[in-house]
């Protein structure tokens, strides 16, 4: 039979896939960029920029457009770094006007510690006492501004607190230094009475050969030595993960057990590489699947985040500013996708089944009963004299056909 000839199941797929075409981002589904993002002007390491400078104006007009409801930012992002009081106090005006227009808003914001050569060597952990006083000003001067505008969450990323050699950088003396810093800034937004809270966004390197804080495991054990840990959660970034090697599905899992979950950082990745900062699903798109799975649906079958979803991504450099704007767009309706198709394998009864064989929710009762002490489990037999272990051990979980179903839905094919 050729394609499109006659009606029945063929016809039928076609008409679901017509369907899933409509996704719209709305504000609703609280999609957010940074300005840096649809701003990256595509200089890299070996070339210029490809692409003209945009105005942060333009950028929340454009992305109010496209359907995000919010914006973030690095404070010289949005005011040129050096610009004086005057400069500095017309832009923000500028920006507010902006958000107002649009009904856009700022969830979050950040600070840039990484570009001047001051920061060469670091900020909190440089080894110039001067220059880690100077990034802490930098620091609480732009808290001011995120809690002015109403921000929530006010992230850490690190790209220059590390070292390219192991003789130059103490680091233990560096994570003291670290410490001190995130606790100062801890103690400055509790005094000022800002609804802010941190993020720590890590990354394994780049710019730095070594960062520290490297891992969402690495930053999770950081947080429990602070002052004011329960301030303190994380802001993981998909590639960021991948660029160690590591699943971001589970990293995300570990930081929601943790209630640490502050923000997180969507984008693609393709491999231990340096970081491509691919529109989110460029990458591991299988991945990205369990992620989107997990947060719609990882709380009982309801949203297990409820927060911003940032995209943190670069149009590439070969896209002109429509190629921008399109890239963008492709973020918000790729998460709508993997939503729609989240929840088609959630609702197959298949796929239920599968679940049930794989006996995936039991792992979600405890291993001693209620009031059971391991000496009922010493003199449980059932437990270990008259349990047959190979028995257990030949049982099949069933686990690829499961992660077949899921690439089927992913593939439309179900
Ligand atoms: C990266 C990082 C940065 C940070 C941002 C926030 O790609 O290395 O994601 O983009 O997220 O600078 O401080
Ligand atoms: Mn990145
Ligand atoms: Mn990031």
């Amino acid at each position: 039979m050729g394609a499109g000839s006659g009606s029945g199941p063929r016809t039928a797929f076609f008409q679901r896939r017509e369907e899933r075409m409509t996704v719209n981002p709305s504000k609703e589904d609280k999609f957010s960029f940074g300005l840096w993002t649809v701003g990256w002007q595509g200089r890299d390491p070996f070339g210029d920029a490809t692409r003209p400078a945009l105005d942060p104006v333009e950028a929340v007009h454009r992305l109010a457009e496209l359907g995000a409801y919010g914006i973030t930012f690095h404070d010289d992002d949005l005011i040129p770094f050096g610009s004086d009081d005057a400069a500095r106090d017309k832009q923000i005006a500028r920006f507010t006007e902006a958000l107002a227009e649009t009904g856009m808003v700022v969830p979050m914001v950040t600070t840039n510690l990484f570009t001047h050569p001051v920061f060469k060597d670091g900020a909190f952990t440089s080894n110039d006492r001067d220059v880690r006083r100077y990034a802490l000003r930098k620091v609480m001067r732009n808290l001011d501004l995120a809690a002015r505008l109403g921000a929530e969450t006010y992230v850490f990323w690190g790209g220059r607190e590390g070292a390219e050699s192991d003789t130059a950088k103490d680091i233990r003396a560096a994570l003291d230094r670290y410490r001190e810093g995130l606790d100062l800034l801890a103690q400055y937004v509790i005094d000022r009475g800002y609804g802010l809270r941190f993020a720590i966004e890590p990354k394994p390197n780049e710019p730095r050969g070594d960062i520290l804080l490297p891992t969402v495991g690495h930053a999770l054990a950081f947080i429990s030595e602070l002052a004011h840990p329960e301030m303190v959660g994380v802001n993981p970034e998909v590639g960021h993960e991948q660029m160690a090697g590591l699943n971001y599905a589970a990293g995300i899992a570990q930081a929601l057990w943790q209630g640490k979950l502050f923000h997180l950082d969507l984008n693609g990745q393709r491999g231990i590489k340096f970081d491509q900062d691919l529109v989110f699903g460029h990458g591991d798109l299988l991945n990205a699947f369990s992620l989107v799975d997990l947060l719609e649906h990882g709380a009982d079958g309801g949203p297990a985040y409820t927060g911003p979803r940032h995209f943190d991504y670069k149009p590439a450099r070969t896209e002109d500013i429509n190629g921008v704007w399109a890239s963008a767009a492709a973020n918000m309706r790729t998460y709508l996708l993997l939503k729609e198709r989240a929840a088609a394998f959630r609702a197959d009864p298949e796929v239920q089944a599968a679940l049930d064989a794989a006996r995936v929710g039991q792992l979600a009762v405890p291993t001693l009963g209620d009031g059971e002490t391991y000496a009922d489990l010493l003199a449980d037999r059932s437990a270990y004299e008259d349990f047959d272990p190979d028995a257990a051990g030949a049982r099949g979980l069933g686990a690829v056909h499961l992660n077949q179903l899921a690439v089927e839905h992913l593939l439309g094919a179900r």
